[in-house]
C-alpha cells in the first residue's frame, strides 16, 4: 500500500459551472480514497503566488492568477492508495481538448486556463502545496 494525500483544488470554473457534485463524485467512487478535509474559499493573491510560484514571469501567469481568484473555490485533501498520480490521471492533461473523454478535463472542459481542476503533481508539489492550504493538518 501507498497512502498518500494530495491537495485538489475545484477551480472557480468549475463551482460558477455547478460541477462540484459532479468532479468529487469521481473523486470519492475511486475505490478507497477518502476526503480528509474540504471547503469553499476564496482565494487571495499572497496564497496563489506562493501556489504558483513556479510559474511566475511566464506568459500564462497573470491571467491564470487572475482566474483564480475570480470566484470561491472548493480546496480538499484526498488520500488513499496512489492518489497523487490517480487524481492526475482522473483529471488529464493540461490542455482539456487533448485531455481524452472520461477524464474531468476532457469530459467539460475547453480551454486551458480554465481546466477545472488543481491536483498536486508529485510527492513533494503534495507536501508543499497542503502547507499552503490546510496548514493545521495533522
Ligand atoms: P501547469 O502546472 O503546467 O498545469 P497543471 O495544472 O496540469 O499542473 O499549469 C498550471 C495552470 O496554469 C494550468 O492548470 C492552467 C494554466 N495554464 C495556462 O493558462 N496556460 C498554459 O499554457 C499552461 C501551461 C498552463
Ligand atoms: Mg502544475
Amino acid at each position: 500500500m501507498t497512502t498518500q494525500r494530495t491537495l485538489v483544488l475545484l477551480k472557480p470554473d468549475t463551482v460558477r459551472r455547478h460541477l462540484v457534485g459532479e468532479v468529487i463524485g469521481r473523486i470519492e467512487r475511486k475505490a478507497g480514497w477518502s476526503i480528509a478535509a474540504m471547503d469553499l474559499r476564496s482565494l487571495d493573491q499572497d496564497t496563489l503566488e506562493q501556489h504558483y510560484g513556479e510559474h511566475k514571469g511566464k506568459p500564462f501567469y497573470e491571467p491564470l492568477v487572475e482566474f483564480m481568484a475570480s470566484g470561491p473555490v472548493v480546496a480538499l485533501v484526498v488520500e488513499g492508495e496512489r492518489v497523487i498520480e490517480g487524481v492526475r490521471a482522473l483529471a488529464g492533461p493540461t490542455d482539456p481538448i487533448a485531455a481524452a473523454p472520461g477524464s474531468i478535463r476532457g469530459d467539460f472542459g475547453t480551454i486551458v486556463r480554465e481546466n477545472l481542476i488543481h491536483a498536486s503533481d508529485s510527492e513533494e508539489s503534495a507536501i508543499r502545496e497542503l502547507k499552503i492550504f490546510f496548514p493545521g493538518l495533522s
